[in-house]
């Protein structure tokens, strides 16, 4: 069981013309990636996504609660956004699938947004009275979701009263502090907690993916166990030891040295696709900031899909701008699925490939698409996983989030806060009239108005 990592196409020999990282670069950057390294490790008390692959209590709890409604539930509805969302809808894209099809389980729908059409489509969908609703909020109170909890809390009262409604939630949230807290105690709706130090595009091993994962037959052991191997793995501050450190590094080289900011996470799997956009949440809200000296930072997040994007994106990543990298992200054992049956032998568009496989072609692809990208000067890597189940997805997570942290550290910014998102939340909070967004409105008010020469 491993998950490793091939940084060759980011290093110069592999690369035409001199391009690529230097020896003398990995050199330095291992220097540098000594202080990541002890800067993030130190920090165990209060980077709480470190040690949640180890924290038995929550995961205990969290199995707990699934058993409790066992049996009672078809559908299980997570309302959430952001990091309350895309942990556990990646981790029902990569691992649902396959669980489902050995135990009878509930389905899980996720609404991540507002809109009003998604909104009334799920809730026709849905048997509310065989629906368990979570409503996870690390803070508590965010805007979208609680507009969610309100709506969903109205229909399912309607559904089976007051009373039963309470038993068909389930609030995942800040251990003390928010409104979903206040309102759990108030009403005795069953909860579990978010720890206060984890944040929320790093709590998918909380019970915030772990909950609707393990109510989905998800095998939540291996997950965190894959996820305390890369901790383990980890302790090495020997770059090409450590994939997380290697990862963070390389990419970081790429950005600051080689200008190549864009970066793209591809993995050649369908049930690895929202994998890449939990990544992109991740990379983009931790990394792009200003720096203490007033400098903007931040390398910019693209997923990608293979072989499907070899058909749209790929021909831009080849001969578009020399701005990227490529992440792709691979998974062994499926050489002998999907054969390809051999018909149509004297057709040459066909006949090559009778006797292949599925699983060989998708990898030969992807092997292919680095080749041409290296010939090209284009920096690839890739991360593979040995097979695709939770252990090694569980690994890649934590692999990635560690990454983030060490690249949060080389960037010099707080990889954990966000503090970019809050006007546009003060003007929306204002907009809606909620109290104490008055400097806000001032704010909002004083804004240049839409000028009818430019509108069309
Ligand atoms: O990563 C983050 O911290 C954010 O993307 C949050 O997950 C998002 O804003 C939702 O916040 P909350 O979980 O408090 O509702």
């Amino acid at each position: 069981m491993t998950l490793s990592l091939d940084l060759t196409n980011m290093m110069a020999g592999a690369l035409p013309d001199g391009a690529g990282i230097s020896a003398t670069e990995w050199a330095a950057a291992q220097l540098r990636f000594a202080q990541a390294h002890a800067a993030v490790h130190r920090r165990t008390d209060d980077l709480g996504f470190l040690t949640l692959p180890e924290n038995r209590a929550l995961h205990a709890a969290t199995q707990q609660v699934v058993a409790d409604v066992r049996g009672r539930f078809d559908d299980v509805l997570l309302l959430g956004i952001g990091g309350s969302a895309l942990g556990p809808i990646a981790l029902r894209t990569s691992l649902g699938a396959a669980a489902a099809a050995h135990a009878a389980v509930p389905r899980l729908q996720v609404l991540d947004n507002v809109d009003p059409a998604s909104m009334a489509a799920m809730l026709a969908r849905l048997e509310l009275t065989r629906t368990l609703v979570l409503v996870v909020s690390k803070s508590g109170g965010t805007v979208e979701t609680m507009a969610q909890y309100l709506i969903v809390r109205d229909a399912l009262a309607a559904a089976v009263g007051e009373a039963e409604a309470r038993r068909h939630l389930i609030f995942i949230t800040d251990p003390e502090v928010g409104a979903l807290r206040r309102i759990a105690r108030a009403e005795g709706i069953v909860t579990l907690d978010v720890p206060a130090n984890v944040g929320g595009r790093f709590s998918v091993l909380s019970p915030v993916g772990l909950l609707p994962a393990a109510l989905i037959g998800i095998d939540t052991d291996a997950l965190l166990a894959g996820a305390a191997h890369v901790m383990q793995a980890s302790t090495s501050v020997t770059l090409m030891q450590n994939v997380a450190g290697a990862f963070a590094t390389a990419q970081w080289l790429a950005d600051t040295s080689h200008d190549r900011r864009i970066q793209v996470l591809m993995p050649y799997a369908d049930p690895l696709r929202d994998v890449a956009l939990w990544f992109v949440q991740l990379w983009a809200e931790s990394l792009g900031k200003r720096r203490p000296d007033g400098r903007s930072v931040g390398p910019t997040p693209v997923p990608a899909l293979g072989a499907t994007d070899q058909h749209a994106q790929v021909q831009l990543f080849m001969e578009g701008p020399l701005d990227k990298t490529v992440t792709f992200v691979t998974v062994g054992g499926r050489d002998g699925a999907g054969r390809i049956p051999s018909r149509h032998a004297d057709i040459p568009e066909l006949g090559y490939l009778g006797g292949h496989t599925l699983g060989e072609l998708i990898d030969i692809e992807q092997r292919a698409t680095a080749g041409a990208l290296a010939a090209r000067g284009r920096f690839n890597a890739t991360l593979h996983l040995d097979t695709l189940d939770a252990w090694h997805v569980g690994a890649l997570l934590q692999t990635l989030a560690l990454a983030t942290a060490y690249a949060g550290v080389l960037y010099e910014v707080d990889a954990f806060n966000q503090p970019g998102v809050e006007l546009g939340k003060q003007f929306a909070y204002a907009l809606l009239g909620r109290t104490g967004s008055e400097a806000a409105r001032t704010e909002w008010d004083a804004l240049p108005k839409p000028d009818p020469r430019w509108q069309i």
